[in-house]
């Protein structure tokens, strides 16, 4: 027996919070009737209804994309922008984004199936490393960087404590600077927002390095698929992260 929400997360049809939101909705039924308790056990002899849709098993699938800019990272949009599901015409499995990235923001997302482990990588306890290389408006000093190592105050919290590295620095034109940033967070438009704390605006984005995967021998817009040696470090790193400590 195993929760509603997981066995949905579980059978790909969306993130655990998301498939929690399709059961309070109303949107699901066990055995022919609507459930909109979150904790509803079931077994793989009940039958399973989303939308009216019969749930089938679904083989999991693990794809490392490197997201162009201009790409939002969901899988519909209510204004018709082309979307990061739009990538991988060629898989028949529903892939969902890990956690995302901005519209204009590009580099690595892991697009899955399995909501299980994607609610875990995405889990605020589960410090997972993010890096990111930002260009950013004029050049910061060390003082300043020394701000954003030790956290910011944001709207929603200061931010725990960052590595960041000037990578480059061009003085013409008033000023430019390349610098690579590693977060554990996922706060919405995060960088972003750090920088403009800082008084320098980031121009471009790219996350480089998710854990421990990063972008090698892909151009924006292509993807290949994780290894099993891949996802079962990424398990490994679930496992024995900080959740429930
Ligand atoms: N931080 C941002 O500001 N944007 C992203 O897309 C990811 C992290």
């Amino acid at each position: 027996m195993e929760r509603l929400q997981k066995m949905l997360a579980h059978a790909g049809v969306a993130s655990r919070r998301k498939s929690e939101q399709l059961i309070l909705d109303g949107k699901v039924k066990v055995n022919g009737k609507v459930v909109k308790e979150l904790g509803t056990k079931v077994s793989s002899t009940d039958t399973v209804e989303v939308d009216g849709v019969k749930l089938e098993k679904e083989q999991k699938v693990y794809h490392l994309l490197y997201k162009p800019r201009g790409i939002i990272s969901a899988v519909t949009d209510d204004k018709g922008r082309k979307t990061v599901a739009d990538l991988f015409p060629h898989i028949q499995e529903r892939l969902f984004p890990v956690g995302r990235l901005d519209y204009e923001t590009s580099g690595l997302l892991i697009m899955t199936n399995d909501g299980d482990l994607s609610f875990t990588l995405t889990h605020p306890k589960f410090k997972i490393d993010k890096t990111y290389v930002a260009r950013v408006k004029g050049i910061p000093g060390k003082e300043q960087l020394r701000i954003l190592e030790r956290g910011v105050d944001l709207e929603d919290g200061k931010t725990a404590p960052a590595r960041v590295k000037l990578l480059s620095a061009d003085p013409k034109q008033g000023g430019k600077a390349i610098i690579e940033i590693t977060i554990h967070e996922g706060k919405n438009r995060q960088v972003r927002r750090m920088f403009d704390a800082i008084g320098f605006p980031v121009q471009k984005l790219k996350r480089e390095r998710f854990a421990f995967l990063g972008l090698h021998g892909l151009n924006a817009g292509e993807s290949r698929e994780l290894t099993s040696h891949e996802v079962k470090l990424l398990r490994v790193m679930a496992d024995t992260g900080k959740i429930g400590s």
